[in-house]
């Protein structure tokens, strides 16, 4: 995508983020009901214990979720900026020893990202998740008779019905969370995670286009979030993450994987439920339909649809769907659940105990790479902290007057892959609604951007 969308688009959820201070709705406690036990769980020489533990303490007393003291050391929208030595550490380490792909960075110009010519992206070198191609190891199907469900882009205000509609039908889901709005939205994630018990995955920090990211983005994008949400759930390390766009090739896959452990899951129906409304996007009930139509059909292979909790349209629709799910047969399964295992590396679930895992196995078996590596790359940040936007009200219906000059590629380049892993190019601005607009229109007043 080009460099001065993604800026928007980045401060544009910073704006965001101002927009629900995490420091003033603290009117209960929300110290860890599930603080780690006194001992921590990994030895000293594991991996984990240098990429998530890097205090004196163990980690038995984390801030409590919401707090400013919670919220005080995360990036906005620079996820480079200050990346611990360890991930850095980790992520030389898998490079040296040949475990990520020396493949070219991905390149958007609003389309498709592509790649060099020699440089196939449904080959085996590339396999671009966003061409279709699939890695075995990646998760696109559940298994035949199970409806594998999943929710992207929470938590946000706009996440509360849903959270509530699953509570009263007693099920849970995956979350398929963005860093920066848990930031943002404290009250939304400890409801997902303590009430709901459903379970978190990893997002991204900012929602970028992976493949076009140097493998020092990859490791803040993810890194970032894993952090957040280890330090929010009592020391849990979410297992799975989801490609922004569905947008993932060999190399960003073996970043995920090798420096902290994570797996990639996809999907294998998306009813473009985030572009309703949008000028050129899809209706209510042309989603409503697909839904109908995929949960009514064959079995096999198991469903795995892509849905965003993200507005009014994305969640009814759902919620509309929902009762055929069970009538038709299906075992309703969160996404995490699917394989049977655990829905953390180290803890089963939201409730129970944490255990030693597998993060970084890798780089522990490989010495330190200079530290000269690494702090080129953390001094490469710029700063672009955006400051006096707390007015900002997220969900306020305030004119998108911004959105097509902040959206120059908005025009042409939508495909439509049905089925697919990419159909959201065609508006790059569009998967956070009109709240994202709304305060990239209070930025645009406030910063002089060209
Ligand atoms: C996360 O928790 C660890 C302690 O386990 C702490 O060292 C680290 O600073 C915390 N991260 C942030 C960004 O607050
Ligand atoms: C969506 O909006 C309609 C009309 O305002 C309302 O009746 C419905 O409860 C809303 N649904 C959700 C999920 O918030
Ligand atoms: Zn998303």
């Amino acid at each position: 995508m080009p460099s001065v969308v993604r800026s928007l688009l980045l401060l544009a959820l910073a704006a965001l983020s101002a927009s629900a201070s995490p420091h003033d709705l603290h009117d209960h406690d929300h110290a860890a009901p599930r603080a780690l036990p006194g001992r921590w769980y990994h030895h000293e020489d594991h991996p984990a214990y240098a990429l998530f533990r890097r205090g004196d303490t163990d980690g038995a007393t984390y801030p409590a979720v919401g707090s400013p003291e919670w919220s005080a050391g995360y990036p906005d929208t620079d996820v480079t900026k200050g990346t611990p030595q360890a991930w850095i550490d980790a992520l030389n380490a898998a490079v040296k020893a040949g475990k990520v792909p020396n493949i070219p960075v991905a390149t958007s110009t609003g389309g498709n990202p592509t790649y060099p010519q020699g440089f196939d992206p449904n080959g085996p070198e590339v396999c671009s998740a966003t061409y279709k191609c699939r890695n075995k190891e990646d998760l696109w199907d559940a298994p035949d008779g199970v409806f594998g469900s999943s929710f992207d882009d929470g938590p946000l205000p706009t996440s509360m019905p849903l959270y509530e509609f699953l509570k009263q039908n007693n099920v849970i889901t995956t979350h398929f969370m963005i860093g920066s709005n848990i930031l943002w939205n404290a009250d939304a994630f400890t409801y997902a995670f303590e009430t709901l018990e459903s379970d978190i995955a990893v997002h991204t920090w900012t929602h970028p286009y992976m493949t076009t990211l140097s493998n020092e983005q990859v490791i803040g994008e993810l890194g970032w979030t894993m952090e957040l949400i280890h330090n929010s759930t009592g020391g849990r390390l979410p297992k799975y993450w989801r490609p922004p766009y569905g947008d993932s090739d060999e190399r960003v896959r073996a970043i995920a994987k090798e420096v902290f452990g994570l797996t990639t899951v996809i999907w294998n129906q998306d009813t473009e439920d985030w572009s309703i409304g949008e000028s050129t996007g899809t209706t209510r009930p042309k989603v409503d339909a697909s839904l109908k139509e995929w949960i009514t059909g064959p079995k096999s292979p198991g469903l795995i649809i892509l849905e965003h909790e993200l507005t009014n349209n994305t969640v009814g629709a759902f919620m509309q769907a929902f009762p055929l799910i069970a009538q038709n047969g299906w075992k309703f399964e969160s996404v995490a659940r699917l394989d049977g295992g655990s829905v953390y590396q180290n803890s089963d679930d939201d409730t129970d105990d944490v255990t030693p895992q597998a993060v970084g196995v890798f780089a522990a078996a490989s010495p330190s790479p200079p530290a000269s590596d690494a702090s080129s790359t953390a001094s490469s940040s710029s700063n672009s902290k955006p400051t006096g936007t707390g007015t900002v009200t997220s969900g306020s219906s305030s004119p998108v007057s911004t959105g097509s000059t902040a959206n120059p590629s908005a025009t042409g380049a939508a495909q439509d892959h049905k089925n697919g892993a990419m159909s959201r190019f065609g508006s790059p601005m569009s998967w956070h609604s009109a709240a994202l607009a709304t305060s990239l229109s209070v930025l645009a007043a406030a910063f002089a951007l060209s």
